[in-house]
């Protein structure tokens, strides 16, 4: 049916469920499709040439708005906080005050740090964030047949959005929810708006916007796509859902994680570094 699907970084724990639901949402037809997608190693790239690339984050944290003092300290809690964040050991519950802690040090730091907005762009331009490969495909098409994007991020919104502008795909059908800089009148970073959107509270972001969803409730048919097992309840707040298929980058810690993953997402991605699998689905059902 979609011979990506044969691809070897792709696993299934029941192919025929996967192809029932594919039936089932192209028979529907892409007017009834919308799409929801983290952003973090999921549209970006997990690594290049043997190189981890950056988060939102990680763009900020390594770029020249942040003190050598600074790097070292959010170096420090990257250095706590990731293992636990993919430490299949522990359970979600019990990570999930570590997260907050994590994102809560770590814009405490950033505020400290009184980045201004108007070097956001260059940071952004000077960093190594890089989209999956066939981003353009990803994003133009979906454009091109006015079906809504969502991109639910535990990053920054700020951060995403110039990465997705200056890729050329900010496209009028895509909305994001993520974490937004706050600045004062002088441009000056001041906190971060709103709730905070960590990686495991997606299901409650994705309440506070009924909104949304409620404007897209003539689409009962998602797709997701994420990297996290916190990333499956982005999707909770869509309205009469009718199939849902969900997609998953396993990009590290593989043969620890593995078996959880294939129980949560519909097809697994292991260490697949491009939206080869994604843009195949998309193409089958539109
Ligand atoms: P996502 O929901 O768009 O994937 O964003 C969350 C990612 O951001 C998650 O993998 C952890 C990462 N992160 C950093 O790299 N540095 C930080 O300081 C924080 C708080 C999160
Ligand atoms: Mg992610």
């Amino acid at each position: 049916m979609i011979p990506e699907l044969n691809n070897p970084s792709v696993c299934m724990r029941d192919p025929q469920r996967v192809q029932d639901i594919l039936m089932s949402m192209q028979k529907s037809g892409s007017n009834t499709l919308q799409v929801i997608s983290d952003f973090d190693m999921t549209l970006t790239r997990f690594a290049y040439e043997g190189k981890r690339c950056p988060t939102c984050h990680n763009i900020l944290d390594n770029s020249k708005l942040i003190s050598n003092d600074c790097k070292e300290k959010l170096k420090e809690l990257l250095n706590t906080y990731y293992p636990i964040e993919i430490d299949s050991s522990r359970s979600i519950e019990e990570k999930l005050p570590l997260m907050v802690e994590w994102w809560t040090k770590a814009h405490d730091l950033l505020v400290e740090q009184r980045i201004r907005k108007d070097l956001l762009a260059t940071v952004v331009r000077e960093s190594e964030a890089r989209l999956r490969e066939g981003f353009q495909l990803f994003f133009n098409h979906l454009h091109e047949h006015s079906i809504p994007l969502l991109i639910f991020s535990a990053g920054i919104g700020d951060i995403l959005e110039e990465v997705i502008r200056q890729a050329g795909v900010f496209h009028s059908n895509v909305k994001v929810f993520s974490n937004y800089m706050d600045f004062d009148e002088s441009g000056v970073l001041k906190a971060f708006k709103g709730e905070l959107i960590h990686i495991y509270n997606k299901r409650e972001g994705a309440l506070l916007n009924t909104g949304h969803f409620q404007e897209l409730r003539t689409r009962p048919n998602v797709l997701l796509l994420g990297d996290s097992l916190g990333d499956l309840t982005m999707a909770d707040g869509v309205q009469d859902m009718e199939n849902i298929l969900k997609i998953g980058f396993l990009n590290d810690k593989v043969e620890e994680r593995k078996q959880s993953y294939l129980d949560s997402y519909d097809i697994v991605l292991v260490k697949d570094e491009t939206l080869e699998v994604p843009n195949a689905v998309l193409l089958y059902l539109t």
